[in-house]
């Protein structure tokens, strides 16, 4: 072992020194753990009780979203279905598969599936989905290729940082959609689309707000 320190060097102030080092990191590790929200990392994907995939439901069968969030276009939040939309399928449909088994049992005993949230905002930042989905803003803008989204659960697709919001706030002529293609799964946007959405904002009002009240009340 070589000699760091001459033997006669008081090793009291270097171990303090060491230990509030090794403190600091510590605390600014801790901060760092716990007030970092995991949520508002693109990519986050908790595991969540059944596994449930969009890619089968929207993409290979079909399904509309609003089928299952079916408030999404009035009302501030878009629910999570009831187990009850579930079993109108799976009471025949895969009835004793392995992957349903937390399905039929919350249907049992008549207790909701506890899903993890995915996206989330803090409470002091108000957001309200009919507010966007009525004017043109579609899911995928805001939570990407859902419809490839498989049985590992959904993931946080975009930031949702003020900046993200505001990008589009700014500027909303870049991503409205038609209203009839607002569940639409990879959309593509004719040539001519922001003239078209300019004309449409012109005529319509639309002016996604800026003002801090507006979502900080
Ligand atoms: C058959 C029912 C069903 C259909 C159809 C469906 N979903 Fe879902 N969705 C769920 C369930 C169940 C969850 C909760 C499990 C999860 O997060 O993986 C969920 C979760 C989500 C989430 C994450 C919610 C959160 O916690 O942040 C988003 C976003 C979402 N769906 C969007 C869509 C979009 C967009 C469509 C249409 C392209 C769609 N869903 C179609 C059942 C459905
Ligand atoms: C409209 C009918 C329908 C509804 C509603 C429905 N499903 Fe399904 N689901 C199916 C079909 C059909 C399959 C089989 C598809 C395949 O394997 O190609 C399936 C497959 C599954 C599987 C995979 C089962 C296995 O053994 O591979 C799971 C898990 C699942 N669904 C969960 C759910 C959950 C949770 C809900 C409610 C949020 C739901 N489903 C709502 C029709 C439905
Ligand atoms: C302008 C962006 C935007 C659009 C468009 C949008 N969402 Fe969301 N979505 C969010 C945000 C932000 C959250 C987190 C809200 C919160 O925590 O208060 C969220 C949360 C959700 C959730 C979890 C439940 C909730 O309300 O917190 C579901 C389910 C969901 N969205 C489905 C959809 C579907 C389906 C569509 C299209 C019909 C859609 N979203 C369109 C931004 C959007
Ligand atoms: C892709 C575009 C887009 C994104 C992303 C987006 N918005 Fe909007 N927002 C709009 C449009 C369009 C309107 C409608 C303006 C109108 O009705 O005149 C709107 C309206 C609003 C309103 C006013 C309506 C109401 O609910 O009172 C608030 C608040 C709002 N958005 C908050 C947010 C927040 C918070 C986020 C980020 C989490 C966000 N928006 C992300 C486009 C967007
Ligand atoms: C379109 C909606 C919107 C507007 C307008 C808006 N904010 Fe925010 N703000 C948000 C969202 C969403 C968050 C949460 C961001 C996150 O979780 O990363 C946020 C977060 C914050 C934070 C917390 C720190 C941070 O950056 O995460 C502060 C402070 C803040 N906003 C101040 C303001 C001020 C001041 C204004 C006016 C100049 C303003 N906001 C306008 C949506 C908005």
């Amino acid at each position: 072992m070589p000699q760091l320190f001459p033997k006669k060097a008081n090793t009291l102030p270097l171990l303090s020194l060491g230990a509030s080092l090794l403190g600091g990191v510590l605390l600014v590790f801790l901060v760092w753990y716990y007030f970092s929200p995991e949520f508002k990392v693109v990519g986050y994907q908790p595991d969540q009780p059944v596994p449930y995939s969009h890619q089968i439901h929207v993409d290979k069968l079909g399904m509309d979203c609003q089928y299952c969030h079916t408030n999404v276009a009035n009302s501030k939040h878009a629910n999570v279905p009831a187990t009850e939309t579930c079993m109108t399928c799976h009471s025949q449909v895969k009835e004793n598969s392995p992957k349903l088994q937390a399905v039929r049992e919350s249907w049992a005993n008549k207790e909701p599936i506890e899903w993890t949230k995915v996206n989330h905002l803090p409470d002091y930042a108000h957001f309200s989905h009919a507010a966007h989905v009525n004017k043109g803003v579609g899911c995928e803008t805001c939570h990407g290729r859902i419809d490839q989204m498989g049985a590992e659960g959904v993931y946080q697709a975009e930031p949702l940082s003020m900046g993200w919001c505001l990008d589009c706030h700014r500027q909303p002529e870049k991503y409205l959609r038609p209203n009839d293609e607002i569940t639409t799964m990879g959309y593509t946007q004719p040539a001519n689309f922001v003239e078209r959405n300019l004309d449409r904002i012109r005529n319509r009002g639309i002016q996604p707000p800026t003002n801090c009240s507006a979502c900080h009340y």
